[in-house]
């Protein structure tokens, strides 16, 4: 057989594959494994959307649309950025695609000359580093403070930046941790951004999922100069529960969409016919489907916060999107269980699911072996479950 690319060889697969391949195994195998991991709404797609799927089937809405998707969206799209968002879009400002993950890919196609830097801050959602490789980038991991909630500052960010850097690679709501930046957060990384004169890649996934007094703001609103310079990724899989639709949007200046859609044209003409016209419904339905489950979510994370509070030798910063906790596992690293030490989170994570059957993300995956990622996007019974046997398994660490 010939041999395969060189990018290939840069690519690492998913690191969480292994655990969660492990816990899906042990499943088929009839054990009772309590999932964690998981990075998708446990909610179905609510009614009228999944509905309009239907229909679009049986009204033969089943052929090609243009590469940036179909108008009546985009211009849905636009609606709501301008209401939400305090954001002006034209409809061919935006593009769809095949999910948020999809969006990211081809914006930084889009964007990255080969040996351009792309700044992505640590702990960082697992696809970044390796979607910048394979738009032929390099990925610049900037380590950020726990004491900041991990996210980025301003400051960082400007020494982060040489005569190569592309763009910023900004989350929030933040996977893994659940943090939200701030306006004035944002304000002094725009002012940065511009000055240095950077794109701002803003993955605006989680932005319905925030509590308390979190309020989500996407950085490209807050001036004309940010605006020109970021790229707002979003999608409908974490608010409308429709993970497996794939379907996700971008929206930018005229040259910039103009560019993803030749790019997306020529890789997979446009997302499904059927699932545009489902997200269709999402976007112009009944909001309520979606506070709803951000609702449920909120009661989810106050419980957790809750019964982790009372574990000893865990620690995590406060929540206030997405549906992540990211755990601190300092305190017990270098304890061990039966004669096996716990050297990293991938050890913890490995002996969690052997010994308690609770499956977590460890933090490798996210740029950081002292931590561990848990999900609450699962039932109220799997999170006490869940949650005993993992406080259990801690107070036999020795
Ligand atoms: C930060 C972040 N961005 C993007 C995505 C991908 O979303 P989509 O399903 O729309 O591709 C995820 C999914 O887990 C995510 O956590």
């Amino acid at each position: 057989m010939p041999g395969l690319s060189k990018l290939v060889e840069q690519i690492t697969p998913s690191m969480t594959i292994a655990i969660t391949a492990k816990a899906k195994k042990m499943v088929e195998q009839g054990i009772d494994v309590v999932g964690f991991g998981a990075g998708e709404p446990d909610f179905d797609t609510p009614r009228h959307i999944a509905e309009a799927g239907i229909q679009a089937i049986k009204e033969g809405k089943t052929r090609y649309t243009s590469a940036f998707g179909i108008d009546s969206l985009r211009e849905e799209i636009c609606k709501k950025l301008k209401e939400k968002n305090r954001l002006d879009y034209e409809y061919d400002q935006i593009i769809l695609s095949s999910g948020a993950k999809h969006s990211l890919s081809t914006a930084l196609q889009a964007i990255c000359n080969p040996g351009d830097e792309i700044i992505v801050p640590s702990p960082y959602w697992v696809s970044y580093p390796e979607m910048v490789r394979i738009a032929g980038a390099e990925p610049v991991i900037v380590k950020t403070e726990k004491d900041n909630g991990f996210r980025i500052t301003a400051g960082q960010l400007k020494e982060a930046i040489t005569g190569r850097t592309k763009a910023l690679m900004l989350n929030s709501p933040l996977n893994p941790v659940g943090t939200v930046y701030s306006e004035e957060e944002l304000q002094e990384i725009a002012e940065v951004a511009v000055e240095k004169d950077i794109f701002v890649i803003s993955d605006e996934i989680y932005e319905e999922l925030v509590y308390d007094d979190a309020r989500h703001v996407s950085i490209a609103s807050l001036n004309p100069q940010i605006k020109s310079r970021t790229i707002v990724i979003n999608g409908m899989s974490k608010a409308y529960a429709m993970t497996g639709w794939r379907l996700g949007y971008a929206a930018a200046e005229k040259e910039i969409i103009k560019a993803m859609g030749a790019i997306q044209g020529h890789a997979i003409s446009h997302p499904s016919s059927i699932t545009q016209y489902a997200g269709l419904a999402a976007v112009k339905g009944d909001q309520s489907v979606v506070s709803r489950m951000v609702k449920e979510y909120d009661s989810r994370r106050r419980y957790v916060m809750k019964r982790l509070d009372t574990i000893e030798g865990i620690e995590y910063v406060k929540p206030t999107g997405a549906f992540y906790l990211y755990i601190s596992l300092e305190k017990l690293l270098n304890k061990a269980l039966g004669g096996q030490v716990i050297d990293s989170a991938m050890t913890f994570a490995r002996l969690l699911l052997d010994e308690a059957e609770v499956a977590v993300i460890p933090g490798e995956a996210f740029g950081d072996n002292r931590y561990i990622r848990i999900s609450y996007a699962t039932s109220m019974e799997q999170l006490e479950k869940g949650l005993n046997r993992m406080e259990e398994f801690i107070g036999r660490l020795r």
